[in-house]
């Protein structure tokens, strides 16, 4: 299958932060890709910044690395390589500093007129001063838009001040939160699941389903970013934006349309209907757990105390909860979710298990019935799987099976899956804020993290242990199995 090109309009992409990781591994492989697709329009400028004092050319030696750092040889081409570095140009700007930003409104000045992008790609606490420069050196028109990421705050408290201090600056439709979840292909499969499909939604609803397991489950530990990891923990990693996102996702009414608000306003519906999980309900419906030395991914691997050099952390590198979501739809429904670093496979998929038969016609021989289970793999292996019980061919009486209806997406689809940065960088260009995180919804979503972030702290327990390689602390295996289900894990069906 040919992918198919949504042509963007003349831009300016302005990258706060320009050498740093995410820039390097992300956001310059991604642009490429676009142009290397034919996406980007000729004349397109990316304008790197940041405090380094840097020359056009070193700027472009950077940039020509990180793509072939992160590009196969196949994909790059000499002559796209050449076309993509002539786009980049470089200005040295602090937050702190005037010097450089004259440079940069002068660079910028004469392409007034187009679509002026800023992508904030720098620790949260430098959004309101690089906001207010943006005002200072009158850098913000009509056709700007400005791009954040996580971590958008610690609580809700500093995630509110974060919003007012861009919001003083830009308005509301010029946001765009990225949550890269929601840039994933199979994330918005979810979408085309539930919404182009008769068949699921009405048994979508407590009256069928039985309960939801979201995993996001990585074989890596820290990865040198055990700074600022230490400081978050998983809870704010990963639940607090990705998992929340994929609940909402399955969670919510159908929208109206696809239209930005349309869709948020939805989600956001869902995020406040969470029940609070406070006092008593925090020991009982959360467990937070901290890697051990172990083995993953092939080889002994430290814990997580002795990657971060220290004796002592009590941040959290898996987390499992059970959710509820008080409203009409899913009253009774456990959501339960888990999250977690060096565990044994790298696995994100939602597990939706419908209620069992309500009688069997068939006698003993035939075998117990599992109940019906959609599994929708967001990595890897992208794909639906739909399992069914279906009699065991051949002859040997009513005998019974448990198989998947299994469709993966690469063998359905020869296509290469672009990454999630792909496509948000281009909707930033469109101005579609479908696939990004509205101020209200980022808010409620702490509002539902916070009294679990502060018990957690006020109580002296620590995270139970769990040794790297194995599927978070036995806890997190009772909040599940007190209730008579189990964690879904394939291969025990396959
Ligand atoms: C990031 C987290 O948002 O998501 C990382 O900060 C995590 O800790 C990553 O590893 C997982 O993303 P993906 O796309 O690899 O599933």
């Amino acid at each position: 299958m040919t992918p198919r090109i949504i042509p963007v309009e003349l831009f300016d992409l302005v990258v706060f932060g320009a050498t740093g990781v995410l820039s390097q591994r992300k956001l310059l492989p991604a642009l490429f890709h676009r142009d290397l697709q034919g996406q980007i329009p000729p004349g397109s400028r990316i304008i790197g910044c940041s405090r380094r004092t840097l020359s056009r050319e070193d700027f472009t030696a950077f940039a020509r690395k990180a793509i072939e750092d992160h590009v196969p040889a196949s994909e790059r081409p000499d002559d796209v390589m050449g076309r993509f570095l002539e786009r980049l140009s470089y200005v040295t700007a602090d937050a702190a500093q005037d010097a450089g930003w004259a440079d940069l409104a002068q660079t910028l000045k004469p392409e007034a007129d187009r679509v002026r992008v800023f992508y904030l790609a720098v620790g949260p606490d430098l959004f309101g001063p690089l906001c207010e420069k943006l005002a200072s050196f009158d850098l913000v028109t009509p056709r700007t838009r400005v791009v954040i990421e996580k971590p958008l705050g610690k609580s809700g408290a500093s995630a509110r001040a974060l919003n007012e201090a861009i919001g003083r600056v830009v308005s509301e439709p010029q946001v765009y939160r990225i949550d890269h979840y929601l840039g994933k292909e199979t994330v918005q499969n979810l979408m085309a699941l539930r919404f182009a499909n008769a068949l699921f939604e009405p048994v979508w609803n407590s009256g069928h389903v039985d309960h939801v397991q979201i995993t996001v489950a990585e074989t890596l530990g820290v990865e040198g970013r055990a700074g600022y990891y230490d400081t978050a923990g998983a809870l704010r990693d990963m639940v607090q934006n990705h998992m929340l996102q994929l609940l909402c996702l399955v969670a919510m009414e159908p929208p109206t349309s696809t239209a930005a608000n349309a869709l948020r306003d939805e989600k956001l519906k869902v995020l406040k209907a969470l029940k609070p999980i406070t006092g008593d309900g925090v020991q009982n419906l959360t467990v937070r757990g901290q890697y051990r030395a172990g083995a993953a991914n092939g080889g002994a691997v430290k814990g997580y105390l002795e990657e971060l050099g220290s004796a002592s952390s009590k941040t959290e590198t898996f987390v499992a909860i059970k959710a509820e979501i008080a409203n009409w739809r899913w009253s009774g429904v456990p959501f339960y979710l888990r999250t977690g670093k060096r565990l044994p496979s790298r696995v994100s998929e939602i597990v939706v298990t419908f209620k069992p038969i309500p009688h069997s016609v068939f006698d003993g021989q035939a075998g117990p019935i599992a109940p019906n289970r959609l599994v929708i793999r967001l990595q890897p292996d992208e794909g639906v799987k739909l399992w069914l019980m279906i009699k065991d061919p051949g002859p040997g009486g009513m005998r019974l099976s448990y198989v998947p209806l299994d469709m993966s997406f690469a063998d359905a689809f020869n296509v290469r899956n672009p990454d999630a940065y792909e496509r948000l960088l281009m909707d930033v260009v469109r101005g579609n804020q479908a696939l990004f995180m509205r101020r209200d919804e980022v808010e409620a979503a702490w509002e539902w993290i916070d009294p679990i972030l502060e018990s957690w702290s006020a109580s002296a327990e620590i995270p139970k242990q769990y040794t790297a390689g194995t599927w978070g602390p036995s806890a997190a295996v009772a909040l599940i199995e007190r209730d008579g289900r189990t964690w879904y894990e394939d291969h025990d069906l396959d």
